[in-house]
């Protein structure tokens, strides 16, 4: 047999053949690929996969479909409003050249023609539809969420009439959008299958771990797993890049090096995991707060020895132990009551609502990067886990 690579076993970039780990829905006590294979037999129903980022929902898709059945295409390939049916005609090769091309020519200009550019495009749909039922073809249209509103509106109406034609569909998208087209849509109750993908428990992620240090034949304990498994934050792909660190730092590919992933390499390894991550500019620029316009702004205390704003303390809250993806206004609260202990000046709630109302104002007018976490209704949702993750163990 042959040896295994560390970078073949932990694959936080791709579909990880050697540490795929199986999770339980708890909405229904099934597995998640049992789910979405039940979801993709009931004909006339589109699957609406909703799931935070980097949780598995493209890998669960790869896993459950057969490669050659698989049409992958990304809501960011959609720009305009009618080119849906034109992007999947290219994509599966079904184009012909000039069919869509736009023409410009006038009203009676076409009419003497006697085609629309409508008629044309319809045709093209059916054919489209055609294709994918005869190769039993299935539609992932990934990261919905990408395309702009308006289009999205236009693809939920599209698909609400192919799937009645049999078009097998799954759209995935981020949760937490309020105006969610698919899920919303009212025109698409009683035609959904929904698949809810939960955030990773410590106990699911640390499978990951277990199985690929096997693979690699290394030792590791119970312990370290799960101490790997807080780190991560709910995120598998997280898990993976750790794994795969690990290995890198105590040279597993290595035949003569120890086979025992123990404490010593393990603040290494996240530290040395941060390195794939730029977020030194969102933490600066959330640090930093709103411009001030030259007002001072007050300043607390802080048992490191250092001085923060609020802003500077709603960050530092963050990076506390144990690291949370979500935190409550009062959770918020008793962590920078610890670290002004020593401020004779207390920080108030409102105080920490003002700043993260802010806060939020800022990562609403800045790009995708910038979307960490959501405030809302006293809660502070952590979007991305990487962001964290670079918060507690990067350089900033
Ligand atoms: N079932 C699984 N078992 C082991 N690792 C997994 C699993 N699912 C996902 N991962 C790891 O997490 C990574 C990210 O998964 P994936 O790309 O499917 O997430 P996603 O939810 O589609 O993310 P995005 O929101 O960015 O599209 C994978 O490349 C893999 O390393
Ligand atoms: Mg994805």
């Amino acid at each position: 047999m042959m040896k295994l690579l560390s970078e073949q076993v932990f694959k936080p970039g791709a579909f990880p053949d050697y540490t795929y780990v199986s999770r339980i829905s708890p909405e229904l006590n099934f597995n998640y690929e049992i789910r979405l294979m039940q979801a993709l037999k009931i004909s006339g129903c589109l699957t609406s996969i909703v799931g935070p980022s980097k949780m598995g929902k493209t890998v669960l898709c790869e896993k459950v479909i057969e490669f050659e059945k698989l049409v992958e295409v990304s809501g960011g390939d959609f720009t305009v409003r009618n080119d849906f049916w034109k992007v999947l005609s290219i994509k599966v090769g079904l184009a012909l050249e000039g069919e869509y091309s736009e023409t410009h020519h006038s009203i009676n200009e076409k009419a003497q023609k006697g085609l629309s550019r409508t008629e044309r495009y319809i045709a093209s749909k059916d054919k489209v539809i055609e294709y994918f039922k005869e190769e039993g073809k299935v539609l992932v249209l990934d990261d919905f969420h990408y395309a702009p509103e308006e289009v999205q509106v236009y693809i939920a109406q599209q698909l609400k009439d192919a799937i009645r034609k049999e078009f097998k569909a799954i759209v995935v998208t981020l949760p937490h959008r309020a105006d969610d087209a698919i899920r919303k849509n009212a025109d698409l109750s009683g035609r959904l299958s929904l698949i809810n993908i939960e955030p990773w428990t410590a106990d699911e992620l640390k499978q990951i771990a277990i199985k690929g240090f096997k693979e690699l034949n290394a030792h590791i304990s119970d312990e370290i797993a799960t101490r790997i498994a807080t780190e991560s934050l709910t995120s598998p792909q997280l898990m993976q890049y750790i794994c795969l660190s690990i290995s890198t730092l105590i040279d597993l590919d290595n035949e003569t090096g120890e086979r025992i992933v123990d404490e010593t390499k393990l603040e290494d390894s996240f530290k040395f995991t941060t390195l794939n991550f730029e977020y030194r500019d969102v933490i600066k620029t959330l640090k930093e707060g709103p411009n001030t316009r030259g007002k001072q702004r007050k300043i607390f205390d802080v048992i490191t020895g250092e001085f923060m704003d609020v802003y500077g303390l709603i960050m530092k809250s963050l990076e506390d132990n144990p690291p949370l993806m979500e935190l409550s206004l009062d959770e918020l609260k008793t962590r920078i009551d610890i670290l002004t202990e020593n401020s004779v000046e207390k920080v108030d709630k409102k105080r920490i609502k003002d700043g993260l109302n802010q806060l939020q104002s800022i990562i609403n007018e800045k790009e995708t990067i910038f979307q960490v976490f959501e405030w809302k209704e006293n809660m502070l949702y952590i979007l991305e886990p990487l962001f964290l993750f670079y918060l507690r163990w990067g350089v900033h």
